[in-house]
């Protein structure tokens, strides 16, 4: 579903992203962790085409992607959240919803015209796909951090990803938020068939949910196996679980 290819990324002569490769499998789930400043926000936004790499490759399906416009990227099928949450502050949820689904359907350029007649019905079920249902009339720059970034993921969904890259998707949360966003992402991402690929702090939610994870240290991928073999890596716990 997706191949990164020895992808560098260096800040002025700072190597934020150093060489690194992995692959996706479709239907797969797998989590980025790594100290604060390892390169994970960087990598996403290589992958995504928000910033240019210094070299390596992305591919797509077996297209090379490689910093494409992140719009065509989008268009494509990957779909991502921030690690800030990225949503219009002065829309109802229902607009942002419904903007984000007449965005990806190219009718972005008419949305003066009779844009609140498009796409209700799907807005509606993305909604209460989301339990948001019930907040659809609110402003959501006025609603709680939690219910910002399940928008977020909505405006991710509306575009019909076959991939999901989510930068922190709990951050910030309640541990009861946390828990209801990871069971919602869990059964969407098998609902749809989704691949994912996230980052987290949250090492419950790691471990709860990814069933493989990559380690980042300083922008080199330092290790990448399944939850056991992570747990059990001595450089992972050397360098990031501080050896306990
Ligand atoms: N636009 C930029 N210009 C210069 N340096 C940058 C830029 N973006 C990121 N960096 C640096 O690259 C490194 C990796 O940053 P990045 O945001 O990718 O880390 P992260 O793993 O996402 O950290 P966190 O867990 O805090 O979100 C950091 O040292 C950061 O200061
Ligand atoms: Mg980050």
């Amino acid at each position: 579903m997706l191949d990164v290819r020895d992808l560098k990324k260096s800040f002025a002569g700072f190597l934020a992203v150093a060489d690194v490769t992995f692959s996706l499998l479709p239907r797969s789930v797998t989590a980025i962790i790594g100290p604060n400043g390892a390169g994970k926000s960087t990598l996403f936004n290589l992958i995504t085409g928000h910033i240019p790499p210094s070299g390596g490759q992305v591919f797509h399906k077996g297209t090379d992607i490689t910093a494409a416009a992140p719009h065509r990227i989008c268009r494509r099928g990957i779909g991502r959240s921030f690690q800030h949450t990225n949503i219009f502050p002065g829309l109802t949820v229902f607009e942002c919803i419904q903007a984000a689904f007449i965005a990806h359907h190219g009718r972005g350029r008419n949305i003066w015209g009779r844009a609140e007649r498009l796409y209700r019905a799907e807005t509606d079920a993305l909604l209460g796909r989301l339990g948001l249902a019930d907040k659809a009339d609110a402003v959501a720059g006025a609603l709680s951090h939690g219910n910002q970034k399940q928008i977020e993921l909505g405006i991710a969904l509306a575009s019909d990803p076959d991939i999901l890259l989510l930068d922190e998707p709990t951050a910030g949360m309640s541990a009861v938020e946390t828990r209801e966003t990871i069971g919602l992402l869990r059964s969407i991402t098998e609902e749809r068939g989704l691949t994912l690929l996230f980052t987290e702090h949250d090492m419950e939610v790691v471990f709860g949910i990814a069933e493989r994870i990559g380690v980042l240290h300083q922008g080199r991928l330092i290790a990448l196996g399944t939850p056991d073999q992570i747990r059990a890596d001595p450089e992972v716990r050397r360098i990031y679980l501080g050896g306990h």
